[in-house]
């Protein structure tokens, strides 16, 4: 793990602001440098918005200190050369002029300029840097020494310049998120050094040149979200351990030599157009910890041996054409933390070996044809987060366990279009009930669930779940999502569901449930998708607050409901069904047929209201719909 983070951060490094402490070296930086860079600095001003991050650099600049002290600037030890300046997130407003003596800065092999703010026409020296409306050549006295060269987000446009591949002595180009189309420039020689390749989110297309197939020394390339087509060469550099091609229209096999390399830790070939089958040679490598190969055209067969690498941590193959069973035993001591294989042909069931991987935090085993009862042992994977097992084939009534730490972190739970039936899985000691934290206050302990302090989205919809909505569900109060429609519950909704001060998505359409919509839940101000229609309730529609901004559609389907909000789209010939008419009502009521009853139709079914002639001065005095209820 926490050499994937290494990595990872190695990998955003350059997007990140960086804070450059300024060196004090003995030695002065040369005054023709100092004055060059002066002179840079007296033709910006500084605005903080000009660059979406800042980082002021220019401003410690000033005559009175070594240049080699200034923020950003970096001088050589023995020397004092100036070799590296650090412009990123510097606010810098204005434009270069053309007579910047920027060629001054003989010894620069490194510039960065990430959301510097720079605008305008570039200098010659380095119009190669940035904008290609400048047609010179770098000179000699420049280039030569550079080694790094970091763009990316600098807002470059137009056709990649060619002579940016020129720079012999590159170890290290990026020039990720631009806007620099077309092809690369596909006559590049030399480039013997050059370690990273960073030219990902541009709109880059073609087929990917050889040359950087051919790069000797390459360790980590990233060609992603352009659109490159074409098959994929095979590498000539042994020393790669990062290969991120997502996000093209590739296609063809994995290259060989990939495959061989004992050191690659990363292979990215997602959303591309890759066909044919996985091969086991896939588990070659054996530092593989990144396998991403999800949205192609893959089918065949999961190979047996990915669940025997013994350092992959994330296994993406969703979106694909993969068929047969999850053939594969997870081996006992295994780093697997993301397991993606939705929407393929899957079969069978959920391979128990799955126990095995106790660092899984997401497992995605959606839109297959698993057929299977509810794997509730995955209920003992400490650490997993997200479960969504949708759309398959998957039955029976869902057991409780009692065994402690059950789903203990569990945040998304999708269960959505299966066969799943019997109660709700609500009880003490399943999904919501997951695990306990006893508090003690004023002397008393109390016993609070755990998954209070997580936001959490259940999805049971489109499964064959009964009986009544239990009111426990009110003490969830980290839930943000719940979508419990299309099964055959009953019951009320329970009055205790005022309680999730944080539910953004409530939906129980398409069940059985009846009774009155609670009126606490216009205390729900976090709600915005509410759904309850094709339901049995009745009575009054609470007003106010959330429930002013709801669409009228939300209730349809249930005959005994009243008091619909007059929404834009509500109106008596509309099309839109009227939830109810007069006659039903009063057959209900009689129905019924008690005093309190009665009294609530003389005030208008009262939905609440204390009964009072100060009441029925109200009702007469405000307005009040044809079925009783309040607007
Ligand atoms: C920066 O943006 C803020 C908010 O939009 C504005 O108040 C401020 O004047 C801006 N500063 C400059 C120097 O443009
Ligand atoms: C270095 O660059 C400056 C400015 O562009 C130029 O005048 C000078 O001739 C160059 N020196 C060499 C040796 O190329
Ligand atoms: C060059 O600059 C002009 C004027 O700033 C601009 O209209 C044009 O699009 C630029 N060309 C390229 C290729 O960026
Ligand atoms: C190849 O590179 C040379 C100079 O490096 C250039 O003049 C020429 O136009 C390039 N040819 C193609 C086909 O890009
Ligand atoms: C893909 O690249 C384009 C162009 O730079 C960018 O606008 C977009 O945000 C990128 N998408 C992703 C997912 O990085
Ligand atoms: C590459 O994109 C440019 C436009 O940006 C288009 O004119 C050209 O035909 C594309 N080339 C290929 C090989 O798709
Ligand atoms: C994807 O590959 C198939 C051949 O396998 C080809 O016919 C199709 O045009 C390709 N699609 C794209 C978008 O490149
Ligand atoms: C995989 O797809 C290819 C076409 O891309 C087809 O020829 C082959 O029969 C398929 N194999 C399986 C096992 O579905
Ligand atoms: C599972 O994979 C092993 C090893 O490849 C193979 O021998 C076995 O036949 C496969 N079983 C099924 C049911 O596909
Ligand atoms: C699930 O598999 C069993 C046999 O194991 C079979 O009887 C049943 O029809 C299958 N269910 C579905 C929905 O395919
Ligand atoms: C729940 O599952 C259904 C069907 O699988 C899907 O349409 C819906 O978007 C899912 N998510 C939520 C939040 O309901
Ligand atoms: C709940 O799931 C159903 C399908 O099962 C879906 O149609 C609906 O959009 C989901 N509700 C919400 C609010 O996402």
């Amino acid at each position: 793990m926490d050499w994937v983070k290494l990595v990872l951060f190695f990998m955003l490094y350059p997007f990140l602001c960086q804070l450059v402490f300024s060196s004090s070296l003995p030695l002065l930086c040369p005054k023709h440098q100092a004055l060059a860079l002066l002179q840079f600095k007296q033709m910006f001003t500084i605005n903080p918005n000009a660059s979406v991050f800042y980082n002021p650099t220019t401003l410690s600049w000033n005559k009175r200190t070594d240049c080699c002290s200034w923020k950003g600037v970096h001088c050589e030890e023995t020397t004092g050369q100036v070799i590296e300046l650090d412009l990123a997130c510097s606010g810098l407003q204005g434009k270069f002029h053309s007579n910047t003596k920027f060629g001054e800065l003989s010894s620069l092999t490194s510039l960065y300029l990430e959301y510097s703010g720079l605008t305008g026409v570039i200098p010659p020296e380095i119009s190669h840097l940035y904008s290609v409306n400048i047609s010179s050549t770098i000179p000699l006295n420049f280039s030569s020494y550079l080694t790094t060269l970091q763009l990316s987000g600098a807002q470059l446009r137009g056709v990649l310049p060619e002579r940016v591949f020129h720079l012999s002595n590159l170890e290290h180009l990026e020039l990720s998120y631009n806007s620099l189309t077309g092809p690369i420039p596909s006559n590049v020689t030399g480039l013997q050094n050059l370690q990273f390749l960073f030219l990902r989110s541009n709109y880059l297309n073609g087929t990917i040149p050889s040359w950087i197939f051919s790069l000797p020394s390459l360790s980590l390339l990233s060609l992603s979200n352009n659109s490159f087509s074409g098959n994929i060469q095979e590498f000539k550099s042994k020393s790669l351990y990062s290969v991120d091609l997502k996000e093209n229209q590739l296609q063809g096999p994995i290259p060989k030599s990939l495959l061989d390399l004992q050191g690659l830790f990363s292979l990215r070939i997602s959303q591309n157009n890759q066909s044919g089958q996985i091969a086991s040679t896939v588990c070659n490598p054996k530092t593989l910890r990144v396998l991403d190969w999800g949205s192609n055209h893959l089918n065949g067969t999961i190979p047996y041996c990915l669940g025997e690498m013994s350092e992959l941590a994330d296994l993406d193959l969703n979106n694909n054409c993969l068929s047969g069973t999850i053939n594969t035993t997870f081996a006992t001591e295994n780093e697997f933390t993301i397991i993606n294989l939705y929407g393929n042909k899957l079969q069978g069931k959920v391979p128990p070996s799955l126990i095995n991987c106790r660092r899984l935090e997401f497992l995605d085993l959606g839109d297959n044809q698993l057929n299977d009862t509810f794997p509730s042992w995955l209920g003992g994977l400490p650490d997993l987060q997200i479960l969504s097992l949708r759309s398959n084939k998957l039955y029976s009534p869902i057991k409780e366990s009692r065994t402690d730490n059950f789903f203990a972190k569990i945040r998304v739970i999708d269960l959505s279009s299966n066969g799943f039936g019997g109660d709700l899985p609500v009880n003490r000691y399943f999904i919501f009930y997951a695990n306990t934290l006893i508090v003690t206050t004023k002397g008393l302990d109390l016993e609070l669930p755990r998954v209070l302090t997580t936001e959490v989205i259940i999805n049971l919809s489109r499964n064959r779940f009964e009986g009544y909505l239990p009111s426990i569900i009110g003490d969830l109060v980290g839930l943000r999502t719940l979508n419990l429609s299309h099964n055959g519950l009953e019951g009320v909704i329970p009055e205790s569901l005022h309680q999730l001060a944080i539910l953004e998505s409530l939906d129980f359409s398409s069940n059985k449930i009846g009774g009155e919509i609670p009126e606490q839940l216009v205390s729900l101000t976090s709600l915005e998708v509410l759904n309850l229609s094709h339901n049995h309730l009745v009575g009054c529609i609470p007003k106010g607050k959330q429930f002013d901004t709801f669409d009228n559609s939300l209730y349809l389907g249930n005959d005994g409901l009243r008091g619909l909000p007059l929404s834009k789209d509500w109106g008596g010939d509309n099309g839109v069904p009227q939830a109810t008419t007069p006659v039903e009502l009063d057959d209900e009521e009689e129905d019924e047929g008690d005093l309190i009853s009665w009294q609530a139709v003389l005030m208008g079914f009262g939905c609440g209201l204390v009964i009072g002639l100060s009441i029925i001065y109200i009702m007469l005095s405000t307005h009040y719909l044809e079925d009783g209820c309040k607007i």
